[in-house]
């Protein structure tokens, strides 16, 4: 069962992405005609920013979510930037073979089970030309341990699930990237502290890419009583001495090349 994506609450709540664009970029170079396809684009506000590395190429963004694509159309398509529902695990449906220089991904593979990761790690090779890059950012190890604390206890209490993600060590997933045949220049844990300065951008935080992992997996009869339970703790307990709400975020960082 997949999360259920809101495109306009979403839209509203990815400053603290966007503050890291830059970072994901460093590193990365692309032909000014190249094909760039942005996995798991969401709403598709990095994804238009792309365009402007590629000024005579275009941009892919592709998400398993319809909300979003729909979200990401709306907020503007155009013949150098365009948008597919499509999961990372079939990308070759929607990304004809050797045809990207450069494939990215921000803030979505934590949302791919790790079993699925080698199918999605085999068409992200299939879709790049040889010796175009992979750079992607996700949840690592130790991702915004505060909050799971507070959604694991009460979605167990409820007979939910805990940690519905994928957050995996830098050492597990360069295993994942050498045995799909990438040439890694790096993988690497980052840890950020990520601004959430009031009770109100920590829960547009929560409610629009947090909480609703849990819910598919969570009785339908609790989710009213677990959201309500969840929000007035964190509200309460992830206050910082500093008066924020700031989250520790660890971020699986890499860059890797499809070997020539
Ligand atoms: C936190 S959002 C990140 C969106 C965007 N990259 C950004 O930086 O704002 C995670 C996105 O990953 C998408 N996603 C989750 N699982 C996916 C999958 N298997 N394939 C493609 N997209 C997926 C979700 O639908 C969601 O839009």
């Amino acid at each position: 069962m997949t999360a259920a994506w809101d495109g306009e609450l979403y839209s509203a709540n990815t400053a603290h992405h966007r503050a890291y664009d830059a970072a994901v970029l460093e590193g990365v170079s692309v032909p000014a005609d190249g094909r760039i396809v942005d996995v798991g684009c969401g709403v598709g506000d990095f994804t238009r920013s792309l365009a402007a590395l590629v000024p005579e190429g275009s941009v892919l963004g592709v998400d398993a979510s319809a909300e979003q694509i729909a979200a990401a159309r709306a907020a503007g398509e155009g013949e150098r930037v365009t948008f597919e529902t499509c999961v990372a695990q079939r990308l070759g449906e929607v990304v004809p073979a050797g045809s990207a220089d450069l494939v990215i991904s921000v803030a979505c593979l934590h949302w791919v089970p790790w079993d699925d990761h080698p199918a999605v790690l085999r068409e992200v090779g299939e879709a790049l030309k040889q010796g175009g890059a992979f750079r992607a950012e996700f949840g690592g190890a130790g991702q915004i341990a505060g909050a799971r604390r507070v959604l694991d206890e009460e979605s167990e209490r409820r007979g939910g699930p805990v940690s519905p993600w994928t957050f995996p060590t830098d050492e597990e997933y360069r295993a994942l990237l050498v045995a799909a045949g990438f040439d890694v220049s790096w993988v690497r844990l980052l840890r950020q502290r990520r601004s959430m300065p009031t009770p109100d951008a920590l829960l547009g935080w929560l409610r629009s890419q947090v909480a609703i992992a849990y819910l598919p997996r969570l009785d339908p009869s609790v989710v009213t009583d677990f959201t309500a339970a969840v929000e007035r703790r964190v509200v309460e307990e992830l206050r910082r001495p500093d008066g924020t709400y700031d989250q520790d975020y660890v971020r699986l960082d890499l860059l890797v090349r499809a070997a020539g």
